[in-house]
């Protein structure tokens, strides 16, 4: 009977959430990003701001709201902004990178139009083109449950956004000219938080108060590990998932990463009359930097007192394997949608097709370039989603990309996979080189099923976790190592995949999943809903003429 009740509740919350997009809120930014000179880290560079802020203001929604986001380019260059992490739902016209839309030139603005769907968590949004990044322009997306769907934790007394990530006193062009001349990003000069430096930005905690941390590294290359002294951090989030909830002295956070924390503040007279450190310190690096931040209780002196929070060793490896492991979704609660995740058993879906993603540095160009499968990424002159549209010829060549590694000559090549709408895709990122990467899918959360050391195999398989795996859209995959995913292809567009570290995006490591239905693709009875059309307000560019 109380099985009964639940669905029929279920019903009609999920009716009420279906009949709220038809007269879904909207929320409205107007943001104008212009070049600003300012010091940061003691040291003057030419930055990119968004109405005179840096980091950007927080972009924050409701899920099911359709989001406005109109941005005039007062820069002297080309602009995209991506929303790292939000799925976009079947509008990748809206996705902000190279492959789906001409870029906003300068003087002029175009309005970003998107619905959030499905989805709530901690999400940030950062420049696309032109290494624009290592100026700047980013800044924190929050996306709220609607009042229907509960929580899976008390409300936190407050909030906080915290955006982590390395900078470089070099100007971003002059960073990119040494990328076009086959350099690699030289080591950073520091580490920012908020973007400020050591002990520049303080966070105001009230004695006995819950905060929410939502931590995201922004940077372009460096690992970071994050921790606050004295005080341990509840997860709850991570790119929009809700995971088991275990507590952490630290948390390793990759590029592109995004996690929730909840923080509770000392009530003890000792602890309130102090102030605190905030470290986010570089990880598996030859050179030692740290972001520092500030926690403050009322009237506490300035200056924390006291062992700054320990570092885990530098190459301590497996300590981090360890941790991403412990990252599991929480089964007994739902995200955005009302029905519990444990309702969707993933590891229960036949796998219809895998592909091996395996990145390297391509030996035989002159000049410094990345490879997936040893094919270096090459931009047409126009974004394949309008190539797509439009039916343009001779720029997507079917099958050119092969999905597992090859051992043929590393190439040049715009890189598209063709994927089935609604197919189940098994992916493996190999990593064969010294340095950690990081992967990220647009448009997508995907279960992190595996993670090892070496090359993979078939009888990796086994040791898969089909139960309580975490899904989020970007995961690291250690130095040797490789991850395994998987994916329910329900989203339907060109989907950017791309190494989140600056320097091997800018130079290749990058391809595009074109997921589209060919009208076999649902057996089952849920009715296939088409994708969003071009908006009215597409940039046009390359061969699409004015
Ligand atoms: C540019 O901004 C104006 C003023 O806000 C707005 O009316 C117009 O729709 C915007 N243009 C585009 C292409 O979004
Ligand atoms: C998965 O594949 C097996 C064997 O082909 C089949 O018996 C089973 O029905 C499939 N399961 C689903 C959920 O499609």
């Amino acid at each position: 009977m109380r099985n009964v009740v639940v669905e029929v509740l279920l019903l009609i919350s999920m009716v009420l959430l279906e009949l709220s997009n038809a007269f879904a809120p909207s929320v409205s930014y107007e943001w104008v990003v212009s070049y600003s000179q300012r010091s940061v880290l003691g040291a003057n560079k030419q930055i990119i701001v968004i109405n005179d802020m840096f980091p950007g203001p927080i972009l924050s929604a409701t899920a099911g709201d359709i989001v406005n986001v109109n941005i005039f380019n007062h820069l002297t260059e080309p602009f995209l902004m991506t929303w790292n992490g939000l799925q976009m739902r079947k509008n990748s016209w809206q996705d902000g990178v190279r492959g789906t839309n001409c870029p906003i030139l300068p003087g002029t603005n175009w309005t970003y139009r998107f619905q959030i769907k499905d989805q709530i968590g901690s999400y940030f949004y950062f420049p696309t083109l032109l290494l624009q990044k290592a100026a700047g322009g980013y800044g924190s997306i929050r996306v709220y449950s609607p009042e229907l769907v509960q929580v899976p934790f008390p409300h936190p007394d407050g909030e906080f956004d915290i955006l982590i990530g390395d900078w470089f006193y070099t100007d971003h062009r002059v960073m990119r000219a040494s990328l076009d001349n086959g350099l690699s990003l030289a080591t950073p000069d520091g580490i920012l938080i908020n973007g400020r430096g050591p002990e520049e930005t303080f966070f105001a905690f009230q004695p006995g108060k819950t905060y929410r941390l939502r931590i995201s590294n922004v940077g372009l290359k460096t690992s970071l590990n994050f921790r606050i002294q004295d005080h341990d951090m509840l997860l709850v989030e991570t790119e929009g998932s809700y995971v088991q909830k275990h507590t952490y002295s630290s948390l390793d956070i990759h590029v592109g990463q995004s996690y929730s924390v909840l923080v509770t503040a000392k009530t003890d007279p000792v602890g309130i009359y102090r102030s605190y450190y905030i470290f986010a310190s570089a990880r598996f690096t030859n050179f030692y930097l740290s972001g520092i931040a500030l926690i403050r209780y009322p009237n506490s002196p300035l200056d924390p007192v006291g062992p700054v929070p320990a570092a885990p060793e530098p190459w301590d490896y497996a300590s981090s394997v360890q941790q991403a492991l412990s990252i599991r979704e929480d089964l007994d609660v739902g995200a955005a949608r009302p029905n519990p995740q444990g309702s969707y058993h993933y590891g229960r879906v036949n796998v219809t097709r895998t592909l091996i993603f395996q990145n390297d540095v391509m030996t035989s160009s002159n000049k410094l370039r990345y490879t997936v499968n040893g094919v270096s990424f090459v931009f047409p002159e126009t974004p394949l989603k309008l190539v797509d549209h439009f039916q343009l010829k001779n720029t997507i060549v079917p099958d050119m990309f092969p999905t597992y590694p090859s051992n043929k000559t590393p190439s040049f090549g715009t890189s598209v996979v063709d994927i089935r709408y609604k197919d189940f895709v098994h992916i493996v990122f190999e990593n064969p080189l010294d340095e950690l990467q990081s992967w990220h899918i647009d448009g997508y959360n995907f279960f992190v099923v595996g993670m090892g050391f070496g090359g993979w195999s078939e009888s990796k398989r086994a040791g898969y976790n089909l139960v309580d795996a975490v899904s989020r859209s970007t995961i690291q995959v250690y130095p040797y190592s490789w991850v395994a995913i998987l994916i329910a292809m329900d989203n339907q567009g060109m989907w950017n995949v791309r190494s989140q570290k600056a320097e091997q995006w800018y130079l290749g490591q990058e391809l595009y999943l074109r997921v589209k239905g060919d009208g076999q693709e649902d057996p089952s009875n849920i009715p296939v809903q088409d994708e969003c059309p071009i908006p009215e307000n597409f940039i046009r560019c390359g061969r699409i003429l004015q």
